[in-house]
């Protein structure tokens, strides 16, 4: 282990189809189980089904549940077809309970279902005799329910059923934000890259969930990879929702998402498909997906990209959007990286901000360390960087803490300020396991490196605000064997 201390501020499917798909999962599963980078982006269904399988082999009926689905989504007739495999293999739900949006009083919960439902939620708290039921106004495929009204640090049970039946669908369990002036201990996890593959894997995330984390930041590269259209990026979240470690997870776990290149469409896309000039990537449509299949704060507002800023306990975290809100005309100029929109609303943020935690995210690096800038701030909008850097350094009285995804392999590097202050840069791109990343070649302010191919590894924070006047926080890198491999004192 190594310690290291920095003193900062800071379908209708025919049955036909249906046999030569089975025939092609056969296929996959008699392959060798490892999936590869190149075979996430590409995202047949021999390697999708791949995926599914490479951890522990899934039911024969999950599998065929699967293909069928797949299938139903990717013909666009969804609805009817969807509905028809869902009640052939008696799911009354495709997704869900996915928490998300927590705070010292409230969880939302998020559900989704082949054609309308209304959903009531039961909350319990034993100790408190607390048991309350919160339903959906409204028919859904899509719920985001909110269960408000709850005591803050405490942890509560819950349970999904279909508004009028005893039949319970799910249930999971969750622990409230402390309240913003909290006086203890608590632990949220970070990390990037899953690039599907690592949703799949139930060691990381099954730690998450035992060693105590109340919710966890997930940074770019996520469920979806390199896919184009609306339908097609669904049959990724359908893979992910049929993934047990991902169930386990999301009904324990609330989770914080932001997007990266492979999440909107492909390597290195950002603002343009493949680079196009004539090809701009539709904002609206790919907030509207992100909306409908995730649980994030401040989904509802009207925003083109996909940022937002929560507070979670005495940590507030701003995560940002270094993709869809891209000028490629101005690269290079003022706020062509954020936007003129997002880089005036970050900045306000951070001057708004009073809380003894101020964590930021970026989907790319905030330095140039790793790939020479690439297509990261360095290349962009230096800056836009040094305009947010400088509002950082006017928050005396907040420890900061810059997070950033794309990048395989972990990393962290310290970033010096001209007024003597020293930020540290942690990169957790090891949620996949897939290739990138270690050593930078300037490993001068590196603290340490671990390259992407066949490292494991989620990031947790851990605050301590036992003592109010100074407020501490710990960064772990947690291994498959739940090792903390590396630690760094902020
Ligand atoms: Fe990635």
């Amino acid at each position: 282990m190594h310690l290291h201390l920095i003193k900062s501020s800071l379908a209708i499917i025919t049955l036909s189809a249906t046999y030569s798909l089975a025939a092609s999962a056969h296929d996959a599963k008699t392959d060798s189980k490892s999936v590869s980078l190149g075979e996430a982006h590409h995202g047949s269904i021999h390697t999708d089904l791949k995926i599914l399988n490479q951890f522990e082999e899934q039911p024969e009926s999950t599998q065929q549940f699967y293909i069928e689905a797949r299938d139903a989504i990717l013909r666009n007739n969804s609805r009817r077809a969807l509905d028809q495999i869902c009640k052939r293999y008696d799911r009354i739900h495709m997704g869900g309970p996915m928490l998300g949006n927590l705070s010292e009083e409230s969880v939302s919960i998020w559900m989704q279902f082949p054609h309308n439902q209304k959903i009531s939620v039961t909350v319990t708290n034993e100790a408190q005799s607390f048991t309350q039921t919160y339903s959906s106004k409204k028919g859904s495929t899509h719920h985001h329910q909110l269960c408000d009204g709850l005591t803050p640090n405490t942890k509560y049970s819950y349970t999904v059923s279909i508004t009028g039946s005893e039949t319970i669908l799910a249930s999971g369990a969750f622990t409230t934000a402390p309240p913003k002036d909290f006086q203890g201990i608590y632990k949220l996890a970070v990390g990037a890259d899953f690039h599907k593959i690592g949703l799949h894997r139930p060691e990381l995330l099954d730690l998450v969930q035992s060693r105590g984390n109340i919710g966890m930041l997930l940074l770019g590269d996520l469920a979806v990879d390199g896919r184009r259209s609306v339908p097609e990026r669904n049959i990724d979240y359908l893979l992910r929702d049929i993934s047990p470690v991902w169930q386990r997870f999301a009904a324990h776990i609330p989770s914080y998402t932001s997007w990266d290149d492979h999440d909107y469409y492909g390597n290195d896309s950002g603002g343009l498909y493949a680079g196009n000039p004539n090809n701009p990537i539709d904002v609206k449509a790919l907030r509207s997906n992100w909306k409908r299949m995730w649980n994030n704060p401040e989904r509802q507002l009207n925003r083109e990209g996909i940022y937002f800023q929560t507070q979670i306990g005495p940590a507030h975290i701003i995560m940002l959007d270094t993709r869809s809100c891209r000028i490629n005309e101005k690269r290079g100029e003022l706020h062509s990286f954020l936007g003129e929109e997002q880089s005036q609303w970050a900045l306000k943020a951070i001057q708004e901000s009073t809380s003894p935690y101020l964590i930021i995210s970026s989907g790319t690096m905030w330095t140039n360390y790793i790939s020479n800038g690439k297509d990261s701030w360095g290349t962009w909008d230096t800056q836009g960087l040094e305009e947010i850097l400088s509002a950082l350094d006017q928050k005396s009285h907040s420890k900061i803490l810059l997070f950033s995804g794309d990048r395989h392999g972990a990393h962290a590097f310290g970033i010096k300020r001209p007024n003597g202050k020293t930020y540290t840069e942690f990169g957790v791109g090891t949620l996949g396991g897939v290739p990138g990343g270690g050593k930078a070649q300037d490993q001068s302010t590196q603290l340490f490196a671990y390259p992407g191919a066949g490292t494991w590894a989620y990031g947790e924070l851990e605050f301590d605000t036992t003592t109010p006047d100074t407020p501490a926080v710990t960064f772990h890198l947690i291994n498959t064997e739940g090792q903390e491999i590396e630690t760094v004192e902020l």
